[in-house]
């Protein structure tokens, strides 16, 4: 069967934005990202997930001071970060924020995964219980079209973008290193 061209293009073209405009995102555009992500299948459908939205200067500024490489947080519109418990599965939050990345997409919101690298201080600043995790963000808003040009063209002279090709990644029946 072929793939359905707008759908399988949009799962291709998902990049990683970290410029956005000062706009706040519409609270009916939040409202179909998250019950994007809340829709996410999860192991045994246990639903092991809670999504903290930070929306404002403060707790953005906050949230920044938990990870290494979070100008995207501060740049953006909202962060959303995301929680499990002791025994949720990283694979399904991977797979929420997958979703919450691919829908705001379709509806014109850039994102960028993050990853809080001091998990202590990131539950400290969002009041998330000891045990759970809380080691990944979304930072969400509308595109920057100039700055993220520029960025990419950065990224793209420095060799940080592309994919390795599938032959490299692949292999038939045993591992291939
Ligand atoms: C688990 C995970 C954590 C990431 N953490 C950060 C981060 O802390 N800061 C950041 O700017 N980008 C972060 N990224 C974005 C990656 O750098 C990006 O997905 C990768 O470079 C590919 O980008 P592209 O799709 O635009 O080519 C993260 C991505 C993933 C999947």
């Amino acid at each position: 069967m072929a793939p359905t061209p707008p759908c399988y293009d949009h799962v291709i073209d998902l990049r990683a934005t970290r410029n956005f405009l000062p706009d706040a995102v519409t609270p009916e555009h939040l409202a179909a990202i998250l019950e994007a992500a809340r829709w996410t299948g999860s192991s045994k459908n246990t639903q092991q997930w809670e999504f903290i939205v930070v929306d404002t200067p403060e707790g953005l500024e906050a949230l920044a001071s938990a990870g290494t490489f979070t100008r995207p947080v501060l740049n953006s519109a909202l962060t959303v970060a995301l929680v499990w418990p002791p025994d949720g599965y990283e694979f399904d939050i991977g797979r929420a924020a997958q979703n919450l990345m691919l829908a705001a997409d379709a509806l014109g919101v850039a994102s960028c995964p993050i990853t809080l690298h001091d998990e202590d201080r990131a539950r400290e600043v969002l009041g998330v219980p000891a045990g759970h995790r809380c080691r990944y963000a979304v930072a969400l808003g509308y595109p920057d079209p100039e700055a993220e040009a520029a960025e990419r063209r950065e990224r793209r002279a420095a060799g940080k973008t592309g994919r390795k090709p599938l032959d490299e990644v692949v292999s038939k029946g045993r591992y291939s290193g």
